[in-house]
């Protein structure tokens, strides 16, 4: 083991796909979560997975910086990854505080407690959103940032609170890592993506229609300029994204010099495309009807891929088939199933 790393909301979607890339790097993963969007029984199927009889998980809100300081205090840990937040743009437009408390507090409280505990390696899960709408596609790392919602304000604010931080006192190191569209699941089928409401997200609203839970899907808009009117995005394997967080940390231990960088594919998909690719997985035409746009989405979100690859040596490894063939085998594993009945 090259060390410990604290994963705040470890046992969410990408956190625990991240708690598996880092063991198979060598790590000693433990998880911080307070399971207001992720199950108990994520650890038993991630303990399967990694052939662990434990797994160090802590109960705990991200906003209880003494607790946090608790379990860094323990020693032996090299960095912490932060992805505990709240994470729906609508949501976070009706409920502007709680996203505010949750994404800026909760960062806040980690950083202290990492100060205290002398651990000073962050990897932070930022997003696509940072860039507001942008008219330059691919998105440069070197954009103007700036925010059309509460949750992107809280992601902006959050990297601007590592930049204050990182100039005022060298110790620290920050890997910026800003996301664009996860999906897919773990090979294994025992982990992915499992929402506890109904998804905001394309790739898990289709799962739900392509297991019939859902009669169709509602495209938001067809009059986009894409090539067949729908909205275009860059969805990235789950797995290529848990890949990007071991090779951000280990470039913040090598070289302890922060960095910010897209992680993306650097290739775009319309609605329509992912329909047709998670049919191609399942075996059958997926229904859809056209629908009104939804406010606030944009014709088309991508990012320059370049500097991740230069930085932290980062590419990506599957596509947009192997991503709708691993989401699906997760639907059919009896995981997802499992992960649902420990709701009673
Ligand atoms: N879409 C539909 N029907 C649906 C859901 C989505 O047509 O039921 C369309 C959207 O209009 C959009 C595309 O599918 O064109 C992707 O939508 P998502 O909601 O899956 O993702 P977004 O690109 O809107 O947003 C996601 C995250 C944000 C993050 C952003 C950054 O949800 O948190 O990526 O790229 F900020």
């Amino acid at each position: 083991m090259v060390g410990k790393v604290l994963l705040t909301g470890g046992a969410g979607y990408i956190g625990s796909h991240t708690f598996v890339a880092l063991q198979d790097a060598g790590y000693d993963p433990v998880i911080l979560d307070d399971f207001s969007n992720a199950k108990k029984s994520v650890l038993d199927r991630i303990k399967l997975i990694c052939q662990r009889s434990e797994i160090e998980c802590h109960q705990v809100d991200v906003r209880d910086s003494d607790a946090i300081f608790e379990i860094l205090n323990q020693g032996g840990f090299v960095a912490a990854v932060h992805f505990a937040a709240k994470k729906a743009v609508g949501e976070s437009v009706e409920k502007p505080l709680d996203y505010i408390d949750i994404n800026c507090t909760g960062l806040l409280s980690l950083l202290k407690a990492m100060e205290r505990a002398e651990v000073f390696n962050l990897v932070f899960s930022s997003s696509a959103t940072v860039y507001g709408d942008q008219e330059i596609i691919p998105i440069p790392e070197t954009a103007t940032r700036s925010y059309a919602s509460p949750y992107a304000f809280t992601k902006l604010m959050g990297e601007q609170i590592l930049e204050q931080v990182g100039d005022a006192d060298p110790r620290w190191s920050f890997g910026t890592l800003r996301y664009f569209n996860p999906a897919g699941a773990h090979a294994s089928g025992m982990i992915g993506e499992d929402p506890a409401d109904i998804p905001n997200n394309l790739m898990p609203y289709i799962a739900k229609v392509a297991t019939g839970e859902f009669e169709h899907l509602s495209v938001f808009g067809d009059t986009y300029n894409t090539h067949d009117g729908t909205g275009v995005r860059d969805y990235i394997h789950v797995m290529d994204l848990a890949d990007a967080h071991v090779k951000s940390l280990k470039t913040l231990q090598k070289n302890s010099i922060s960095h910010a960088i897209n992680i993306g594919t650097g290739t775009g998909y319309s609605v329509l495309d992912m329909l047709a690719a998670y049919g191609r997985a399942v075996g059958k035409t997926l229904p859809h009807k056209i629908a009104p746009r939804r406010d606030g989405d944009v014709d088309t979100l991508l990012g320059e891929v370049e500097k991740a690859e230069e930085v932290i040596g980062f590419k990506t490894r599957y596509d947009l088939d192997e991503i709708c063939a691993s989401s699906w085998h997760w639907i059919n594993t009896g995981a997802f199933q499992a992960a649902k009945e420990d709701n009673s």
